[in-house]
Formats: C-alpha cells, sequence, structure tokens
C-alpha cells in the first residue's frame, strides 16, 4: 500500500508541476473494477489485480516510458513510469503466493485459470475504448 501511496502522490505532483490539477478521482477506478466484475473470491480477487491490473498496466507503463522519453521529450514523467514499473514488477511477482494457496487442486486451478482469461478480456475490452488506448504502444512498434 506503501508504493501504491508513492505512485499516487509521485503522479499528482507530476501533473501540478505539469500546470494541470487532477480530477478527484473516485479511490477505486474502472480499470481495476472491470476485470473483478463479478468476483468475490478473494484469492480470485487478489489473482486478477496482481496478474491482470498491476501486470497489464505495468506493461503499458513501460511502452510510456519508451513514448514519453522520445516521442514527447519529457524525460522527467518517464522517470515516474520507470520507478512505478520497478515496484509494480515486484507486486506482480508477489502472486507466485497463489499457487501454493491453490496446491495441486486441478478443478481450482482451472478455475482460476478460467477467472484469469475471463478477467484479461474485460480489461482489454476496456483499454480499447480509451482515448489513450494507443498512447506510447506504437512508439516502440508495439500496437495495442
Ligand atoms: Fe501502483
Ligand atoms: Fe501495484
Amino acid at each position: 500500500m506503501w508504493d501504491e501511496a508513492r505512485h499516487a502522490e509521485m503522479s499528482w505532483r507530476r501533473l501540478e508541476e505539469l500546470g494541470g490539477v487532477p480530477d478527484p478521482k473516485p479511490p477505486i477506478t474502472t480499470v481495476v473494477l472491470t476485470p473483478m466484475e463479478g468476483l468475490t473470491d478473494p484469492l480470485e480477487r487478489l489473482l486478477v489485480l496482481q496478474r491482470v491490473v498491476e501486470g497489464r498496466a505495468t506493461e503499458r507503463h513501460r511502452y510510456r516510458v519508451i513514448y514519453l522519453a522520445r516521442e514527447l521529450g519529457d524525460p522527467q514523467t518517464a522517470r515516474l513510469f520507470e520507478y512505478i514499473v520497478a515496484d509494480e514488477r515486484a507486486h506482480i511477482g508477489y502472486s507466485q503466493w497463489i499457487q501454493h494457496l491453490v496446491g495441486d487442486d486441478p478443478e481450482r486451478v482451472a478455475r482460476l485459470e478460467e477467472v484469469h482469461k475471463a478477467a484479461e478480456q474485460r480489461f482489454e475490452a476496456l483499454i480499447s475504448r480509451r482515448a489513450d488506448a494507443t498512447a506510447g504502444m506504437s512508439a516502440g512498434g508495439k500496437a495495442s
């Protein structure tokens, strides 16, 4: 949580430096809630948070680092995203504990794989409708 609080504070400060006062957002955004839709099991929700939400968001932030630094000439904001990516890589790695909890239960493993796949699809559908869907994704040669 300390990492996430720092991400929010760093981003807020940078937005102010760039001249915009950020609009307050709900504490849980649609990019988190949409992939979680319909999930009540805590393990399933944590899997989706760590592997889908943090996983996919970090993948996109990595391209934003390249796009901001190279295409927009904004190395300061690029560095901010680098710090966030460094933290998020650890958060994604923490999801390794999930397999220890599930063990060899084939039904549970199959259910989690199904949940993961469905959440990825909801995440992609949401992202594809965003105005910044391609921000930073084409600069590195990867289309979204
Ligand atoms: Fe974060
Ligand atoms: Fe995180």
